[in-house]
């Protein structure tokens, strides 16, 4: 496995390719849901293929007052899982020599950013879109695997590649968890041990809409109101959002008559976790059965 360590060096390596390449965009301090992506990657490459695991906790997505300088940065562990994982090359440049000094272009995704975290994330999306951007250049991949767990993430760079035109097809890894429902997260080790045994609300909530959903419930401010009161229940959980919204535009809903995406981001103490459940319809020709009283 190979350790590149400047944008220089992984433009030249990427100039020189003459096979399948995909890329793992990732901050490190990998967890399970992280090996299921290189995985998934390896997969796509074939055998013959490269599979490149960039490393680097991104400055500019993180807000003044988030975890830039805590968050957990395990270099050697994650080296050593990503080499048993079967990773060839794994991408980890410093900050200084990803955005040069006074750099002064981003890419700013418009129509998807401005609900669901990128409200309480003002530039956050600014930040993930300018740094998977320069990946893609310096990477030259022919695919690459983002996870399920960050959605409008995905949805946003799927919007990118379509709109810029990177030659590339993007790949989507399903969500990850913990045996109690928790998705796996990098920020889970924030958690005390009474949040911890709490975080499961939230895919609980997210089943409990879903299974009103599959029994025809088909008004988002019934299903709303679902989320929010199994969320309720937990007594350290404070609501950031929950949301229905249309898979591919994120616009909130009324009624789910196409595929939808119910969405949740829910702080303890200070540790935000998010997690999502995408639900579709039956492509029926009989309308689906109306609710007859909203709570
Ligand atoms: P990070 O939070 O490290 O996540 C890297 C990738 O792992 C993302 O595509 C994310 O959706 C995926 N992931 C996280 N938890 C997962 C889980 N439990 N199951 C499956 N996949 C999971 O997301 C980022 O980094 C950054 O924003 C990045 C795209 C690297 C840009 O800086």
């Amino acid at each position: 496995m190979k350790i590149v360590r400047t944008p220089a060096a992984m433009s030249r390596l990427a100039a020189a390719w003459d096979r399948r390449v995909v890329l793992v965009p990732t901050m490190g301090a990998l967890h399970a849901g992280h090996l299921a992506l290189i995985h998934r990657a390896r997969q796509a490459a074939g055998p013959d293929g490269a599979v490149v695991v960039s490393i680097f906790v991104n400055p500019t997505q993180f807000g003044p007052r988030e975890d830039l300088a805590k968050y957990p940065r395990p270099f050697r562990r994650d080296l050593a899982v990503c080499r048993q994982y079967g990773a060839d090359v794994v991408f980890h440049p410093e900050a200084e020599a990803m955005y040069a000094d006074g750099h002064s272009i981003v890419v700013d995704e418009t129509l998807l950013s401005g609900g669901l975290c990128g409200q309480s994330r003002p530039g956050h999306f600014r930040g993930v879109c300018t740094v998977v951007a320069k990946l893609f250049n310096l990477v030259r991949p022919h695919a690459a695997v983002f996870g399920m767990k960050d959605y409008q993430q995905l949805a946003i760079i799927r919007r990118m590649v379509r709109d810029l035109n990177f030659p590339l097809e993007v790949i989507a890894g399903e969500t990850v968890r913990e045996p109690d429902g928790l998705a796996l997260s990098s920020r889970n080790v924030y958690l005390t041990p009474q949040e911890r045994k709490q975080a499961p609300v939230l895919r609980r909530a997210l089943l409990l809409a879903q299974e009103s959903f599959r029994a025809g419930e088909r008004d988002a401010t019934v299903l709303r109101f679902l989320l929010e009161n199994e969320l309720s229940g937990a007594p350290l959980a404070r609501v950031d959002y929950a949301e229905i919204v249309g898979a591919a535009d994120l616009q909130p809903v009324a009624r789910i008559e196409k595929p939808a995406a119910m969405a949740l981001a829910v702080f303890f103490g200070k540790t935000r976790l998010i997690d999502n459940i995408v639900v579709q319809p039956a492509r029926s020709k009989r309308p689906p059965p109306r609710s007859r009283k909203t709570p």
